[in-house]
């Protein structure tokens, strides 16, 4: 009889407040600098696992279409450290469904790799260690480490597989943070996170100033999140992101993420604030922007940024939770 080990997991995306942006180790993915993020409700990865003895390579299917074996590196590198980590030999089927609103073309790896590494973990072990699998999901995608928990997050940088782990800060119980995504661009960003961050470190003669500007913010953010200083949150949030991408066009050669629309959005948030409307951007490694603003506000910024956006193009989101095991 055939020896099979099935596990399964849900996680959700995340949106960093204090950006990540560089590695200290590739390998084991530890980064540069700390990092902050906020789990949202609205975007989640489903990944189901099955090992078996039969199986003689690991497969991954990504909303039922076969992941090239060229694209296959870091999930056989996060499911052998797994292996090894739980002396288990068999080879593993993966398949993962990305839950994202289709107009919003957010499709990101922290969902994905956060939810593989705690399939993973869940087919070979129990789940009850969420920071060992905080460990594994940063060795698929360093931002995946967050997405094991909910609410707001704490990356560690660490020095080394062991320390390099996320935590929470808050539950997303606690925290008055929603984010509405101005879709810009939903095409897939033409610099890859991975290659866009790795020529900013290499060339940018900001970079050493960014890495002591982004872990000086860290403290500042947590007391700012245990406050629930929303002021406080979106003005670290804003300048995190600009730093980041002022990096980019300092890197040589210079790049940048942002498109035309992009600043367009920057600037309707800077309107709303000057008449009265409390609202931050963020910015990842691509076009859209996202609309930091409080529970009380998400009509007014939606109705502001909707003169300028059609309703498509305007994703709301919310505090979402931290990784599950079963489907509810
Ligand atoms: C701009 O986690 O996608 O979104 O570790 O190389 O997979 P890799 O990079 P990734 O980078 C995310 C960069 C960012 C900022 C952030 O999420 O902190």
């Amino acid at each position: 009889m055939k020896n099979e080990k099935k596990g399964f997991a849900r996680a959700h995306t995340n949106i960093a407040l204090i950006k990540y942006w560089g590695k200290a180790n590739n390998e084991l993915i530890l980064p540069a600098n700390d990092s902050i993020s906020l789990t949202l409700d609205k975007f989640y990865s489903d990944t189901y696992v099955t090992f078996s003895d039969d199986l003689t390579e690991n497969s991954f299917f990504l909303n039922q279409i076969p992941m090239p074996k060229k694209s296959m590196k870091r999930i056989n590198h996060l499911i052998d450290f797994t292996k090894r980590q739980y002396n288990y030999s068999g080879f593993a089927k993966i398949q993962s469904y990305n839950h994202v609103p289709t107009s919003a073309g957010l499709a990101s790896s922290a969902s994905g790799m956060a939810a593989l590494a705690g399939a993973v973990v869940s087919a070979l072990d129990s789940t009850a260690d969420l920071t060992n699998i905080s460990r594994i999901a940063r060795l698929g995608s360093g931002s995946a480490s967050r997405s094991i928990f909910g609410g707001v997050v704490h990356w560690h940088r660490g020095h080394d597989h062991e320390s390099s782990f996320a935590e929470q800060i808050v539950s997303e119980k606690e925290i008055d943070l929603n984010m509405i995504t101005v879709v810009v661009d939903r095409h897939q960003k033409k610099v890859k996170s991975t290659h866009g961050m790795a020529q900013t470190v290499a060339t940018s003669p900001f970079y050493s100033t960014w890495v002591d500007e982004a872990n000086r913010a860290i403290p500042e953010m947590i007391t700012a999140v245990q406050n629930n200083d929303f002021t406080k949150i979106g003005e670290l949030a804003e300048h995190s992101a600009a730093m980041m991408h002022a990096t980019t066009l300092s890197a040589n050669p210079a790049f940048t993420y942002f498109a035309p629309e992009t600043i367009k959005a920057v600037r309707l948030v800077h309107q709303m604030r000057s008449t009265g409307i409390e609202c931050y951007f963020t910015i990842d490694a691509g076009p859209n922007v996202k609309v930091l603003c409080r529970t009380q506000d998400i009509t007014r910024v939606h109705n502001f940024l909707a003169h300028e956006f059609n309703e498509q193009q305007l994703v709301v989101a919310r505090p979402g939770s931290g990784i599950k095991f079963t489907k509810n």
